[in-house]
């Protein structure tokens, strides 16, 4: 399959933000709900701009012929002196494209990238600690679990939740 990873442009920030909003309205896999996600599009375009613009940090995106945006992955880095050697990163793929290799190349585009920074010392992650798909991604690109936090969110029913920490050393 002819999947293209490559740093989003301005002209992504209304397809990913849909894409994303999209995600989050499958209500599994992240922890905001869509209403929660603080997404006009100027500032995902300012998204877009700093995360590429920032040392070891990216804002990249999966394209198929006839698909400008099946997913993305975003990697922020930490602003302070003692937090700038650390990425953190969310990756997405819409529904009907998972299974077939994006998210993997996604996160190996922006594992690249990290490994090119002279500042980046650690990618890090949170995951919801049932989400097996992504575990098992992660895992498999050598990031690590570094912590478990029991109960750290609730579902709306009362179900507590645990989320997983994981990290992969530059
Ligand atoms: C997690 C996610 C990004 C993976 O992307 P994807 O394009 O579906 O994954 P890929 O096809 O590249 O598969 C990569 C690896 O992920 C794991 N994986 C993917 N789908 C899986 C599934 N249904 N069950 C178990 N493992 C799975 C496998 O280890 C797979 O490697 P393999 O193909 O060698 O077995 C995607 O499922 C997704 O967007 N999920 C919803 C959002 C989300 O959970 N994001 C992460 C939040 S921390």
């Amino acid at each position: 399959m002819e999947v293209k990873i490559e740093p989003a442009r301005r002209r992504d920030a209304l397809p990913t933000l849909a894409l994303h909003r999209d995600v989050l309205a499958e209500g599994r896999w992240f922890i905001s709900y869509p209403e929660e996600l603080l997404g006009s599009l100027d500032v995902r375009e300012h998204q877009i701009r700093n995360l590429s613009a920032s040392d070891g940090g990216c804002f990249l995106v999966a394209r198929l012929p006839g698909v400008q945006v099946a997913g993305f992955v975003m990697v922020s880095v930490g602003s302070l002196q003692r937090t700038r050697h650390v990425g953190r990163l969310e990756v997405m793929v819409a529904a009907a494209h998972r299974g077939k290799g994006l998210g993997r190349a996604l996160v190996q585009g922006a594992i690249a990238i990290a490994e090119a920074s002279e500042v980046l010392r650690k990618l890090s992650l949170t995951v919801f600690a049932d989400n097996h798909a992504a575990i098992a991604l992660y895992r498999s690109l050598g990031f690590v679990p570094e912590g478990r936090r029991v109960g750290e969110y609730l579902e709306a029913d009362g179900t507590p939740r645990d989320d997983l920490l994981m990290a992969r050393p530059m």
